[in-house]
């Protein structure tokens, strides 16, 4: 299973990519909001500056909603660097415009995906991946687990090369369920990554043998 960071927070990349575990970054136009980040050559740099410092894809999101527009603004995203995957969300105009990319052989992420079928329809067109949004069922009374299972069922039965990103996850048993269903990678918080190393008996038992360590050795 890959693991993506979801931030644009540069501290927050290194910080993962040190711990030595990070396979990329999902970025969206909200995150790049939280950080500040502004107009189209700022945006550009800020990209570039994410791409140095990790080891892997980095998804860049258009703003256009229109087929040209995307194509437009994903062909310059997509020139900025080789690990750049251009994200695109799901809707019609986007659906051509994966088909575009996918034909060109520039890697996409199909954004906002809610239901197994608006994921068919962006492995259809090629997608590189498709994020269903689990936290954000889950924020409407609505398991987003059952979405990665049946999406899984569906790439499985047709063997789409398209990879299952799950995204908006937001705490360490999502991760854990995602990986028991078998989604191919999985996109949070630094925080929900930290928490999959923690427990409190790996806390007691690390001081009790530094204290007989201790005590033994004067
Ligand atoms: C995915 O690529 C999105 O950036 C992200 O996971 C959204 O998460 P949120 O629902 O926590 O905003």
């Amino acid at each position: 299973m890959k693991f993506f960071i979801d931030t644009a927070n540069l501290a927050q990349i290194q910080e993962a990519q040190e711990l030595g575990v990070l396979d990329g970054v999902t970025t969206n136009p909200s995150l790049m909001a939280k950080e500040g980040i502004s107009g189209d050559a700022n945006v550009k740099a800020h990209y570039k500056a994410i791409c140095a410092i990790v080891d892997g894809d980095v998804s860049a999101e258009v703003i256009a909603t229109d087929y040209e527009g995307m194509i437009k603004e994903g062909e310059e995203l997509a020139a900025l660097d080789e690990k750049i995957v251009v994200k695109i969300p799901m809707i019609k105009d986007g659906v051509k415009a994966l088909k575009y990319f996918s034909d060109k052989g520039i890697k996409t992420n199909c954004t906002l995906i809610f239901s197994a079928g608006q994921a068919l329809m962006a492995a259809k067109a090629g997608a590189t991946y498709v994020s269903p949004f689990i936290g954000r069922l889950d924020d409407i009374s609505t398991d987003g687990l059952d979405l990665i299972e049946s999406i899984r069922i569906i790439f499985d039965n047709y063997d789409f090369g398209t990879e299952i990103l799950a995204a908006s996850v937001r705490h360490p048993m999502h991760i854990i369920q995602c990986a028991e269903i078998g989604a191919d990678v999985m996109t949070g918080p630094l925080s929900a990554m930290e928490a999959l190393l923690k427990h409190p008996l790996t806390d007691i038992g690390l001081a009790k043998f530094l204290a007989d360590h201790a005590k033994a050795n004067g």
